[in-house]
């Protein structure tokens, strides 16, 4: 890729449509507005919780409500976009007048508990098409997140063009592709999992965290943020797991803009992505705020884990 190539320069490159790359370019200017709220939000008085509680009973922080506006004024602008569904929106929001061809699935703030103790934080996307908002995670046809680590990087992944890293020049307000196509080590050397829940996982899982840990000598790596956790496995390999376990069989994640956007792009990069019985991608989803155990990462571990069940 030549030096200081945009991300819409790369999508134009990739003969992607004009559509695409509007809904591409509003996703990043969210998360461009989001990067830069984060840098001065423990000085503008914008950490802490809104006092309201959202649909998953979950404690809405004011970051969370800024992201999502964020991300709801931006996609409006695209008529290519007809429906919007966000974490922090009870029901979708379905776009009559745009008529487009694209749907936008969104949480825009990932690992919402990193907000107020300075630490890496994500947004997720999906774009879908309307008609496939509840169908399994294989229609997707683009998937990405945004990192707010050191760096603000855009990750995104398309089938045809696999899967690419764009990080946030601040000084111009850009985001420049930095690395891609990008694959998945073939196995790694870390884990990622909330272990306090071990007692309580199912017998298969245990025994693979088992595995693991003993004769497979990982270590264990986890941040509190899915986008986190699932970018250094992307990277370095190894596998993230949140199970479901005695009190929530269906785990903690949502399956479609949290696990099946993950799914898909360590799909596109050569990994897997698994519930404790089916393929992410294969899930067929019955509501919007669905939960499902995910099991995400390299080949090799996925695989171990596969024939434990
Ligand atoms: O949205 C879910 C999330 O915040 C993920 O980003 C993260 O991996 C997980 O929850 C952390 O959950 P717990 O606090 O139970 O470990």
């Amino acid at each position: 890729m030549p030096p200081d190539t945009t991300l819409p320069e790369f999508l134009a490159l990739a003969g992607e449509p004009v559509e695409f790359r509007a809904l591409i370019r509003q996703v990043s200017f969210a998360a461009k507005r989001v990067a830069a709220e984060l840098r001065v939000a423990g000085l503008q008085g914008m950490l802490g919780s809104t006092g309201h509680i959202n649909v998953q009973g979950e404690t809405v922080q004011r970051l969370d409500q800024y992201a999502n506006e964020m991300f709801v004024q931006n996609l409006l602008r695209v008529p290519a976009v007809s429906d919007l569904v966000s974490e922090e929106m009870d029901e979708g929001l379905h776009l009559a007048r745009h008529k487009g061809e694209y749907a936008l699935l969104f949480d825009p703030i990932d690992g919402s508990s990193n907000l107020d103790v300075n630490l890496t934080i994500g947004s997720i996307f999906s774009v879908r098409r309307p008609g496939d908002v509840l169908a399994k995670g294989r229609c997707q046809i683009a998937a990405g997140y945004i990192a707010y680590g050191p760096a603000t990087v855009c990750v995104l992944a398309m089938r045809q063009h696999g899967v690419h890293f764009f990080t946030l020049d601040p000084s111009i307000g850009e985001f420049l592709w930095t690395r891609g196509p990008v694959t998945m080590p073939e196995r790694g050397g870390t884990y990622g999992a909330n272990e306090a829940h071990t007692e309580d996982w199912s017998e298969p899982v245990r025994g693979f965290v088992q595995w693991l840990r003993g004769e497979s000598h990982h270590s264990t790596r986890y941040s509190g943020a899915l986008v986190g956790d699932f970018q250094r496995i992307l990277v370095d390999g190894g596998v993230y797991l949140y199970p479901g376990d005695a009190t929530n069989p269906h785990g903690k994640l949502r399956l479609l803009y949290e696990a099946a956007p993950l799914a898909f792009i360590a799909d596109c990069a050569g990994g897997r992505a698994v519930s404790e019985d089916a393929d992410i991608l294969e899930i067929v989803p019955a509501a919007i705020h669905q939960r499902t155990p995910l099991i995400v990462g390299s080949r090799a571990e996925i695989d171990r884990f596969l024939p434990a069940r």
